[in-house]
């Protein structure tokens, strides 16, 4: 009887040990989502040149909406993200999903909606 309690018990603590390691890996996530120095620099200039293209080298709109913070105020982070990665159908917006990570998507509404400096 105390055998077969310890070899429960101790699958029991396996069982926790598990779950905690599984809780401790999924804790450091959103930091390392973050891109890399090079990854923030190459999407700044994504920014500028390819979504700039239309919505305007500084963003003040052109045949898309302006992308300054005033203009997106209100607007959900996943509304935005979701227009980034998908696009607008029948509309110019094109889907980035092939060349954005959802993370990366993140970042950039982040940088939209705080404003990128000059
Ligand atoms: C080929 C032209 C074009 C390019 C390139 C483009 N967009 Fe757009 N975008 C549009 C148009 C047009 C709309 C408006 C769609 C609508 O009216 O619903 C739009 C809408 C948006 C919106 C929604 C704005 C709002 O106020 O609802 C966001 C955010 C956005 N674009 C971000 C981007 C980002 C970020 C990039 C670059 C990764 C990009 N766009 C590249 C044409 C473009």
């Amino acid at each position: 009887m105390i055998g077969r309690a310890f070899l429960v018990g101790q699958r029991l603590f396996r069982i926790f040990l598990l779950l905690g390691m599984v809780g401790w890996a999924g804790w450091p996530v959103p930091s390392l989502a973050e891109p890399s120095v090079a990854r923030q620099q190459e999407l700044i200039h994504l920014l500028r040149q390819d979504c700039g293209s239309c919505h305007g080298l500084r963003l003040l709109g052109g045949l898309g909406p302006p992308l300054l913070p005033a203009a997106l105020n209100g607007k959900s982070k996943e509304y935005l993200e979701n227009v980034i990665l998908s696009g607008v159908p029948g509309l110019a917006m094109p889907p980035w999903n092939p060349f954005l990570s959802p993370e990366e998507t993140g970042w950039l509404v982040d940088r939209l909606l705080e404003g990128i400096p000059e």
